[in-house]
């Protein structure tokens, strides 16, 4: 295995935003008191729930590549809008989006699944194409799935006059313009009056599936500003909204504020062949995701606060980020930072997008050396990953929170996506220092897909809480 040419396999596991990378938080969140509740009662089944239909084909260009794995997390509040924060996000597999079907004013539109960033939108017909840079580029170059959202043709669309939206993801891509309330459906939900930026200006790297994004985090990740001119937002005219499933519950269309997500582990044979897999997880509304699980691990935790100046108690949440108590392998014992994760002083989210974990940089080292042969941590392409044999041994991983461990599948650790200079596939490890990972700021960590494949994550946003149970295998 010669590591020092390492390419990508038709998509990397990189994350790397082109040109500048910025901070993700805007401020950090103070360690809030731990609720755990475990285990938990059970949670009411869900009456709504929508599989994750498509899988975005395989993106041929690198750019893309990057920007699948990255995500299209939401600019921070606090963080000028427009800047290029970086939040990891939006649902990407290995190169894949997990995509929802879903119906505004009657026109359907597949979206992007994103607990990190809080607006749904879609672009309107006759949106104006930019490259990342800001120059024109033919509305065909952002490849939207569809020619966008016909206010024309929607019966029960209306204005929102004098704001507009504005956002900037973290690959660089953005959106911008006027803003509508319409009618939302999801997975037999239904909303009214739901607000919809409706861009009208688009810098997107698409892959002629998806036309958006469905937002599920807190109001105040909401990218609405209080001036029609989008080139104007600011922190100041920032204006906080209802994301859809908070207007949702106040329309009482659910019986309990929960969302849930069961994300399917792809097979390498999908990662590597499949365009287009119709199983991979469940979003539900209402209950919890109607997959096999251990109800006994059932655990509920407190979303943490965010330090903020905030006086209304919803601006003090942003995504969702839980304590960690412990990250248990052979050798974590001796790892200060695994034994009591809060001794790595960072703050954790859950988000269902990102590819990999990110985890303190000397409980990543720990767990990679226990790998057989150990993983390397290798420079590609300017970032540090730790790199392994596909055939290693995979040491039993798993992460403690709110007193309940969840184990992760080994096949979640090893994730073949790169080729070395001979052409062999060489894995990633599915469990990352944070330092490998320029767009994340210090302290800033996060649990990704690799263990989200493991466990059902129910979100309360109402109550700020998450409750999360151990998949059976599969
Ligand atoms: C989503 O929409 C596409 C296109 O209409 C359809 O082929 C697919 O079956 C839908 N998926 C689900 C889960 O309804
Ligand atoms: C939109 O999706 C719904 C539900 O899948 C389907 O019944 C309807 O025919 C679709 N409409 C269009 C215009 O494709
Ligand atoms: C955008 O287009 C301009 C003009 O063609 C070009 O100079 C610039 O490099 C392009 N930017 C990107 C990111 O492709
Ligand atoms: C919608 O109708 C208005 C007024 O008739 C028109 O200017 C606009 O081009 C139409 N938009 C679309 C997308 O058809
Ligand atoms: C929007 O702004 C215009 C111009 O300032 C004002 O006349 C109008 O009343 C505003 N509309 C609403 C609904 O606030
Ligand atoms: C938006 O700005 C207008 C004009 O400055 C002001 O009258 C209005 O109160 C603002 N609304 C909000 C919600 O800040
Ligand atoms: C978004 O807002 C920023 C200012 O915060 C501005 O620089 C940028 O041009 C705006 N983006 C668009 C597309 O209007
Ligand atoms: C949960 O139940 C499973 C069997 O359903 C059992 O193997 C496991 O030990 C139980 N775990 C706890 C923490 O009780
Ligand atoms: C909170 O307020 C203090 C004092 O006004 C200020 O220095 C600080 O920057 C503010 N913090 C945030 C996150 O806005
Ligand atoms: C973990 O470390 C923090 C910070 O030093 C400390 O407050 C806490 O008591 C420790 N918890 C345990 C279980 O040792
Ligand atoms: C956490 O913060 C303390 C006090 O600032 C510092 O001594 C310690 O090195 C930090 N730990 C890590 C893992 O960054
Ligand atoms: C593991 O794969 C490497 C090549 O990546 C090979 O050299 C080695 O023999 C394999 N080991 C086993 C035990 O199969």
């Amino acid at each position: 295995m010669n590591l020092t040419s390492l390419l990508p396999l038709a998509l990397t596991l990189l994350c790397i935003v082109p040109g500048h990378i910025a901070n993700p938080a805007p401020h950090y969140p103070a360690l809030s008191p731990l609720v755990a509740r475990s285990p938990g009662g059970a949670l009411p089944a869900a009456p709504y729930s929508v599989g994750f239909s498509r899988k975005v084909p395989r993106r041929k260009e690198k750019i893309n590549a990057l920007s699948a794995l990255c995500g299209h997390g939401g600019s921070g509040h606090g963080a000028k809008p427009g800047s290029q924060t970086t939040v990891p996000l939006a649902g990407s597999n290995f190169d894949s989006d997990y995509l929802v079907n879903v119906t505004i004013g009657g026109q359907n539109f597949s979206l992007i699944l994103d607990s990190g960033s809080a607006d749904t939108w879609v672009p309107q017909q006759g949106f104006q194409c930019f490259n990342l840079t800001g120059s024109p580029v033919p509305p065909a170059t952002c490849n939207f799935g569809t020619t966008g959202f016909n206010v024309n043709e929607s019966k029960t669309f209306e204005p929102f006059p004098n704001v507009s939206f504005n956002i900037t993801y973290g690959t660089s891509e953005f959106v911008a313009g006027p803003v509508g309330f319409d009618t939302v459906s999801v997975g037999g939900l239904e909303v009214s009056q739901q607000v919809v930026p409706l861009p009208n200006v688009a810098a997107w790297l698409g892959d002629g599936i998806l036309s958006g994004i469905i937002g599920l985090a807190f109001p105040d990740e909401t990218s609405l500003f209080n001036t029609t001119e989008p080139t104007t937002a600011t922190k100041q005219n920032h204006i906080p909204y209802d994301p859809l499933f908070f207007t949702a519950v106040k329309q009482k269309k659910v019986k309990h504020p929960f969302f849930s997500i069961a994300l399917n582990r792809p097979t390498p044979d999908q990662e590597e062949h499949d365009a287009y897999d119709p199983n991979l997880g469940i979003l539900a509304f209402g209950g919890i995701a109607d997959v096999p699980v251990l109800h006994n691990t059932s655990t509920t935790v407190a979303v943490q606060e965010f330090t903020s100046n905030a006086t209304k108690a919803d601006e003090k949440f942003f995504w969702y980020t839980i304590p960690i108590d412990s990250y248990n392998f052979p050798g974590s014992k001796n790892v200060p930072e695994a034994r009591n994760a809060s001794l790595g002083n960072g703050t954790t989210i859950l988000d269902t997008g990102t590819a990999v974990n990110r985890i303190p940089g000397p409980v990543a080292a720990a767990y990679a050396a226990a790998f057989d042969p150990p993983a390397e941590l290798t420079s590609i392409a300017g970032l540090s990953l730790y790199l392994a044999q596909c055939n290693a041994t995979v040491p039993p991983f798993s992460v403690t929170i709110g007193g309940q461990a969840f184990s992760m599948d080994p096949r979640d650790q090893l994730l073949p996506v790169v080729t070395d200079e001979q052409g062999d596939v060489v894995c990633v490890l599915g469990t990352q220092a944070q330092q490998g990972a320029p767009d994340l700021s210090k302290d800033f960590h996060l649990l990704g897909d690799t263990f989200f494949h493991n466990v059902v994550t129910t979100f309360n946003p109402i109550d700020k809480e998450v409750t999360l149970t151990q998949r059976v295998a599969y």
